[in-house]
């Protein structure tokens, strides 16, 4: 079965938004996704009829308490983990800090950290920073320039038996390069360094499992796939268990994941994020939630993918305009559905402009993707411009997006 796009929109109020009398066009879900009706109902009725602090004998604690439990189940069902192996954190940057702070602290002077220019700041700055509080080294892994694609020749020669963590993006939010996962995961574990991956721009797209992909941290953030803003991180039951963490001495007792939960968390996110889930596997059948999961990522990737067709075939010929990352389709399984692209003599602030003046909604700059902006040497120009697709996307707006980028040459 395939995804019905306009059943799927019913769901989201913000879709039928206009502009100037013209609907309004959302490619900018790399840096945020609309959100469907029952993850808003659901964070109300969180604040309207169950709000209060953990751990009380009376009603609504009871039912935070109970909710909270839920969001876990979820994030787990989301993540291919265990509810005690997630932490939710105001989003993933700041649990990135987190965790990489915790990590740090168990290792040595001279232990080296990968990180790779595909990556978003939040993977690498943290570690930079961690690097210096511990004398770490950090090492930069290469991507193609001519295609996005992470250069795993590279990758390899920088493994040592001191590194500790291999920190990756499962998919660039620049220029929507999918990454080998199970191989980087198999070089980090040849050496004992873990799999440390970032899964925030391919959460909306494919399907998570952190089991499954033999990772050990994944970090994601439900405002990428249609809840609330949050920051959701999957921890190895073992690391999770045993990192030391920065705790108030009362919660010392705290279970595994749940240490790195500092203070009163938001408990309407983490309500709208069970919702975000239960929302996603509605789009899937079978008997449990991971199996729904399962099956509505395969629609959405299907979806997804004849957009990416369709724009890549809009565009293909228009002199104006360079497309960075992989554009062969025979390849676009190794991408997602997020384009990146400068127009000649024209500053990529001044085309997202011209775009949105005509209800048309992307981003533009380097999307703190520094180190490929940096690599393809666009950061001194401005960056790019960045349009993004989701399985709520339907192919006449991807026309529209196309038509419009015509008329700029
Ligand atoms: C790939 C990637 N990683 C990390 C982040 C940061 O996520 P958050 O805003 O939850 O800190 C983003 C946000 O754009 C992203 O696209």
């Amino acid at each position: 079965m395939s995804l019905d796009v306009h059943a799927v929109r019913a769901h989201f109020p913000s879709l039928a938004r206009t502009v100037d009398g013209q609907p309004l066009l959302y490619f900018d879900g790399p840096g945020g996704s609309q959100v469907p009706q029952v993850v808003a109902d659901a964070m109300v009725h969180s604040l309207l009829h169950a709000n209060a602090n953990c751990g009380g004998a009376f009603a609504t604690s009871v039912e935070s308490d109970a909710a909270i439990e839920e969001a876990r189940r979820a994030a787990a069902d989301f993540t291919g983990s265990q509810p005690d192996e997630i932490a939710f954190g105001p989003n993933a940057t700041t649990l990135q800090y987190l965790l990489a702070h915790a990590a740090a602290r168990t290792f040595e002077a001279g232990d080296e950290i990968i990180t790779t220019e595909l990556d978003h700041d939040s993977n690498v700055s943290q570690w930079l920073q961690v690097a210096d509080d511990h004398g770490l080294i950090v090492r930069q892994a290469r991507l193609h320039r001519n295609d996005g694609t992470l250069d795993l020749h590279h990758l390899e020669s920088l493994l040592s038996p001191r590194t500790r963590v291999v920190a990756f993006t499962l998919a660039s939010n620049h220029l929507g390069t999918v990454t080998p996962y199970a191989e980087i995961a198999r070089h980090a574990h040849s050496v004992g360094a873990l799999a440390w991956a970032d899964g925030v721009h391919y959460a909306p797209h494919r399907r998570l499992d952190r089991h499954a992909m033999g990772l050990d941290v994944l970090l994601t953030s439900p405002y990428k796939w249609f809840g609330p803003h949050l920051g959701v991180a999957s921890i190895r039951h073992d690391l999770a268990a045993s990192w030391p963490a920065d705790r108030v001495r009362p919660a010392d007792e705290t279970p595994a994941g749940h240490r790195f939960e500092t203070g009163t968390q938001s408990h309407e996110a983490m309500a709208g994020m069970t919702a975000a889930v239960d929302y996603l596997a509605s789009l899937g059948d079978g008997t449990t939630r991971s199996e729904r999961l399962a099956s509505a990522y395969e629609r959405i990737r299907e979806h997804e993918d004849a957009l990416a067709l369709r724009f890549w075939q809009g565009v293909e010929g228009m002199e104006h305009l360079s497309v960075y990352g992989i554009t062969e389709p025979a390849r676009f399984d190794e991408r997602v559905a997020t384009f990146s692209f400068t127009v000649d003599g024209a500053h990529p602030a001044e085309v997202a402009q011209r775009l949105a003046r005509q209800g048309i909604a992307v981003w533009d700059g380097n999307f703190y993707a520094l180190s490929a902006s940096i690599a393809l040497g666009l950061e001194e120009t401005g960056g790019a411009i960045r349009a993004g697709f989701l399985h709520y996307t339907t192919p006449a707006e991807v026309d529209q997006l196309v038509a419009a980028l015509g008329e700029l040459g």
